[in-house]
Formats: structure tokens, C-alpha cells, sequence
């Protein structure tokens, strides 16, 4: 446990990103298309899914090796039944000097009035909201499940009242579909508590047929924003941070741009992400995971998963966004990519 351990391209472990379950209630069809994840659609067994003292263990292990933010990711985590119960064992872990985790949700957003207050309850610190829409219609067009989106707002309030604040929004802008939505997004969410993020749809995966010219830079979003409501850069953001944060120059508060395609943000890059089977992901777009799993039910100990996980960060080399603009769209088809909704965003 040195909580030094830096990677090939010495960066530091800092943040985990775990994914509880490989199913979601939605079908954005950016990320989960009902041509893809139908009827038929295999999901993982109950007893391949990591239990949540595996998960548990894992994560005390990391916190040895320098994380400090955890993150629960989906699929929708939410759907993981008990999930309050890994929260409350998740917030006894503590850094090697101490302190308590972060412990982090991204979540959709439609079970979130009924849960918030039992999350708060277990120990989350706070939630970040998908919505890619205020228009109902659309809204149900885009998780193709006509999930309404009034839902989600009383989601997104019950959040906050909780105190799983401060709440963010994602909005996953995607050109031709919602861009139109950018301004209306902007203007509801200004002057409330919630910070509204933008971000580039990104080549996850191989479903959602991704396209370049489907992606909206952010700077355009910054300028058609900016055009409106003036904004200001706000420098500096924390070191492996994936938002560039803009303000209101009159005032309102920030929104925040997440450009993993035209503005990579790799080299500073602390994150590792634990599928819904336990494999050890150094990148969102890596081809292959390590599986954590089989060493843990094979009655691996504690400084066994320590070596093992540190040699795993001690050998990356992932930086995919930032290679991705020198890969044809052959070369790039050819590349194996697990999805999202698997090793979680
Ligand atoms: P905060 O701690 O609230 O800043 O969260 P976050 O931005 O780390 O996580 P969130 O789940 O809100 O993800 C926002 C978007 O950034 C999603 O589209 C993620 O898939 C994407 N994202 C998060 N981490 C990475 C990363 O390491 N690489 C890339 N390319 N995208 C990422
Ligand atoms: N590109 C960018 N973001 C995506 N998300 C899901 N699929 C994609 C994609 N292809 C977002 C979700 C959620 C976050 C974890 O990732 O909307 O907010
Ligand atoms: Fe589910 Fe989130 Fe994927 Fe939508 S983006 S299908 S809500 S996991
Ligand atoms: Fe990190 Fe990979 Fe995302 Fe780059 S593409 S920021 S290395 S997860």
C-alpha cells in the first residue's frame, strides 16, 4: 500500500468507477439500442455480478493505493437491489490518512425520488443526473422506454433536497437529435443549484454506430451558449478532471463541457473502472479487462489483490481520446470496445 503508485505515464490512481449492473430500465439509443439489447438480450447471472463484499474489498485496496472518490456506475445502479447496503459498507473504507471516501452516483434518475433519502441515509455523498432532454417528447424518443421526463426532475429535486448535492446534469448532446435542446437546457438550469455538464457523444462500445459528424464540439456549445448568456473560462480545474467549467458573467452560476472527443483529457487521467463482473478496466475504451474476479474466488488475500492491482496500474498506457483523431473509421471498427452500460461510464 504505497499510495504512490503511478502508472507508465505517471499518473496517479485517484478515482474508481464500479459498475453494480450491467441492465438499465432505459434504451438511450446513444448507448443501450433496442436493436442491440432486446427481448433476447443476455445479461450477466446473478452469481457472475461481483458481491458487494467483493466490491468491498476491492475498493479498500484501491483507497490503499490512492483512490478517493468512488464512483457507482451502471448500466442504471439503481436497479441493483440493496445497493443502500454496499453504500453503507463502501463508507467505511477510509484513505490511508483517514478520511472517508467520496462516494458518487450517475444515475438516470427515474427511481431517485423514491431512493434519495435511504442513499443519504447509507453514506452516498452525491449524485450526478442524466438528462439529455426538458422536452417530454423527446425525452421519451431518446430512452426509448417513454420514460417521462417530469419524472426525472422530481428525480434531480429530491436529490437535493436529500443533500446529495451539489446535483449535476449530463446531457449527452448529440447532433441532430437534441443540439436544439443546448439553449433550453442552459436557461432552466441557470441560477438553480445544479450544475449543468455537456458532453460529447463519444465512440463507446461499438452499438450506438457512432459517427464524427454526430459529435457537437464543445466550443460550439460554449459559443451558442455564449451568444445568449455571456460566459467566462473559470482556469484551473482539479487535476484528472473530465469538465471544463465555464460561468455566467451576470451571474448563475457555471455549466461545465466534457470534450473527450475534440479536447482529450487523458494525460491527466486517474480513473479505473471495475466492470459488473470484476474486471479491472484501465480505460473506458480498452479492448480487455483484468479479471479481478477469478483471484478473488480463487482466495487471493489482501496484499495478493494489492500487488496485483498495483502492477495492473503500474503497467498502463491507455490513452485512447487522445489517439483516437489519428485511427481511420477502419482501423477504428476493428478495434474490440466493451460497452458502457458494462464497464460503466
Ligand atoms: P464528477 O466527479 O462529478 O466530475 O464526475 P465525472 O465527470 O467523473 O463522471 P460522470 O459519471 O458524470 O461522467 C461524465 C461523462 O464523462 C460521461 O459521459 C462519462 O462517460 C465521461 N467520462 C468519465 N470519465 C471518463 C474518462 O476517463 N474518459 C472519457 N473519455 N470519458 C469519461
Ligand atoms: N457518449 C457520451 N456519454 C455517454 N453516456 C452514455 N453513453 C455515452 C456516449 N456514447 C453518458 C450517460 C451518463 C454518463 C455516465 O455517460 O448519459 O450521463
Ligand atoms: Fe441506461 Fe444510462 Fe445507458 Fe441511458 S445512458 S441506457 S440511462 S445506462
Ligand atoms: Fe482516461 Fe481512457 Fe478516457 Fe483517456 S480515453 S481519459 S485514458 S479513460
Amino acid at each position: 500500500s504505497t499510495g504512490r503508485l503511478a502508472d507508465a505515464r505517471d499518473r496517479p490512481l485517484r478515482d474508481l468507477r464500479i459498475s453494480v449492473t450491467d441492465r438499465c430500465n432505459f434504451r438511450c439509443v446513444y448507448c443501450m439500442p433496442k436493436s442491440v439489447f432486446g427481448r433476447d438480450y443476455a445479461f450477466l447471472d446473478r452469481d457472475e455480478l461481483l458481491s458487494f463484499e467483493e466490491i468491498t474489498r476491492i475498493a479498500r485496496v484501491a483507497a490503499a493505493h490512492g483512490v478517493e472518490k468512488l464512483r457507482l456506475t451502471g448500466g442504471e445502479p439503481l436497479l441493483r437491489r440493496g445497493l443502500e447496503g454496499l453504500i453503507a459498507q463502501l463508507a467505511e473504507l477510509r484513505t490511508p490518512d483517514g478520511r472517508p471516501l467520496e462516494i458518487a452516483l450517475t444515475t438516470n434518475g427515474s427511481a431517485l425520488a423514491m431512493k434519495a433519502a435511504s442513499l443519504k441515509a447509507a453514506g452516498l455523498t452525491r449524485v450526478t443526473v442524466s438528462l439529455d432532454s426538458l422536452d417530454d417528447e423527446l425525452f421519451q424518443a431518446m430512452n426509448d422506454v417513454r420514460f417521462p421526463v417530469g419524472r426525472v426532475l422530481d428525480g434531480i429535486q429530491a436529490a437535493h433536497d436529500a443533500g446529495l448535492g451539489p446535483v449535476k446534469v449530463n446531457m449527452v448532446v448529440k447532433r441532430g437529435l437534441n443540439d436544439h435542446e443546448i439553449l433550453p437546457m442552459a436557461e432552466h438550469f441557470r441560477g438553480t443549484p445544479f450544475t449543468l455538464r455537456f458532453i460529447e457523444y463519444m465512440d463507446v462500445g461499438t452499438s450506438n454506430g457512432w459517427e464524427l459528424g454526430e459529435v457537437v464540439p464543445s466550443a460550439e456549445i460554449v459559443e451558442r451558449i455564449g451568444e445568449r448568456m455571456p460566459l467566462a473560462a473559470v482556469g484551473a480545474t482539479a487535476p484528472g478532471e473530465t469538465a471544463a467549467r465555464w460561468r455566467y458573467v451576470d451571474g448563475g452560476g457555471e455549466i461545465g463541457v466534457i470534450s473527450s472527443v475534440t479536447q482529450a483529457f487523458c494525460g491527466s487521467c486517474n480513473r479505473a473502472r471495475i466492470s459488473t463482473e470484476g474486471r479491472l478496466f484501465t480505460c473506458l475504451f480498452a479492448s480487455e479487462g483484468h479479471d479481478l474476479r477469478a483471484l478473488l474466488r480463487g482466495g487471493i488475500d489482501d496484499d495478493g489483490l494489492a500487488d496485483a492491482m498495483g502492477a495492473i496500474w503500474g503497467a498502463r498506457d491507455d490513452r485512447y481520446s487522445e489517439v483516437r483523431a489519428t485511427l481511420t473509421p477502419e482501423l477504428r471498427a476493428a478495434r474490440p470496445k466493451v460497452e458502457m452500460s458494462y464497464i460503466g461510464g
